[in-house]
């Protein structure tokens, strides 16, 4: 396989991105740029990320972003060799902003067209920071999503379990409403915790004593909003245990789930190495980490957990899932639809 240099671009939710990544002949990739900017500020007010606002912020930035992206790279625009795009899933105003300016990219220069699923470009990410051979389990929790996939190859996935209302973000998130914290509300209410007792609430773990790889936040998310109104009004010491308690039931949820699902992973393939890879921004929480090390200590299991900004959403896992794409002999075609659901 030749070497290949990939613009990769990202524009599905809040974060316009663009990166410059190199994949080498025996697979290896290089991060050559990778430029984010969040839209933190546009969406503040409203607490929470307004779509329109969203797909407006990345038609005014994606330029200028895909140009530093380049810049910092040390390339010119003709020297990639394909251009991969977020085609979904995501909020479809920004996935279009995206996935039509590499088609215009690739049009006007004559490259290859990547279209990428914005889940699988969290999937692969631990091949191009810590080449993760196949297969590997992966758990993605992020503001969008919560589940287990087991990724057996590029294109290969099979989902294991998902949520069945909140994403493990979005619990954040609106815990971190309810306790007047944030925006962002993952890192406050992880913030808040730390003066805080854990033990002081006992909340419920819904489905954690079935046998199966689901998640459910919206009870835990209602006993929390209940605890606080019970208590009303907060002092700083109130939110503070309730941030823990909330924080630690979450880890203990999330252990619980990936010990099943590493158990499923050593069923499946027996002898084999397990591994579990850790994606999207709530691998940023320690606590929730430390909980998965401390599993996978235990079980014998490697944890990978990528640099938190290749956790988050940005444009080098899109430009390394178009490469590993890429060096399989895929292309997209010009008229390629973006998909505001496109499952794994
Ligand atoms: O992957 P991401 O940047 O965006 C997508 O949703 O795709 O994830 C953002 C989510 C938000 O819900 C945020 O509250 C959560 O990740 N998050 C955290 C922490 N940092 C970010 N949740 C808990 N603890 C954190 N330290
Ligand atoms: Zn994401």
């Amino acid at each position: 396989q030749a070497q290949a240099i990939i613009l990769g671009i990202e524009t599905s939710c809040d974060e316009t991105a663009a990166a410059v990544v190199m994949r080498d002949e025996s697979g290896h990739g290089t991060i050559r740029s990778n430029v984010i900017r969040s839209q933190l500020d546009e969406h503040a007010a409203f607490g929470g990320v307004v779509p329109e606002l969203a797909a407006r912020a990345h038609v005014e930035w994606l330029d200028h972003i895909i140009a530093q992206a380049i810049d910092e790279a040390g390339i010119a625009l003709e020297d990639v060799d394909a251009i991969a795009a977020t085609a979904g899933p995501g909020l479809i105003g920004g996935v279009l902003v995206g996935l039509t300016t590499a088609k215009a990219l690739a049009a006007s220069l004559g490259k290859r067209l990547i279209a990428v699923n914005h889940l699988e470009g969290h999937a692969l990410t631990a091949r191009l920071t810590d080449g993760v051979a196949f297969p590997y389990l992966m758990l993605l929790v992020s503001g969008g999503h919560s589940q287990f996939v087991l990724v057996r190859g590029v294109g290969d996935y099979e989902r294991w379990g998902g949520t069945i209302d909140d994403a493990l973000g979005e619990a954040f998130d609106k815990v971190a409403k309810l306790l007047s914290l944030g925006p962002p509300g993952g890192p406050a209410v992880e913030q808040a915790a730390k003066m805080g007792d854990p033990r002081r609430f006992k909340f419920p773990r819904p489905l954690l004593r079935e046998e199966r790889l689901d998640f459910s936040f919206s009870g835990l998310k209602t006993a929390v909003r209940l605890q606080a109104e019970a208590l009303a009004p907060l002092t700083d010491q109130d939110v503070a245990d309730i941030a823990a308690s909330f924080q630690d039931t979450v880890a203990a949820i999330v252990e619980t789930r990936s010990r099943q699902a590493l158990d499923r992973f050593s069923r499946a393939f027996p002898g084999q190495e397990m591994r579990l890879v850790v994606a999207g921004g709530v691998a940023a929480n320690r606590r929730i980490a430390a909980a998965l090390e401390n599993l996978c200590r235990e079980a014998g299991a490697q944890l990978v957990v990528p640099p938190i900004v290749l956790c988050t959403d940005n444009g080098a896992m899109v430009a390394w899932a178009g490469a590993e794409r890429l060096a399989l002999g895929a292309e997209s075609d010009l008229d390629v639809a973006a998909r505001p659901r496109w499952p794994l």
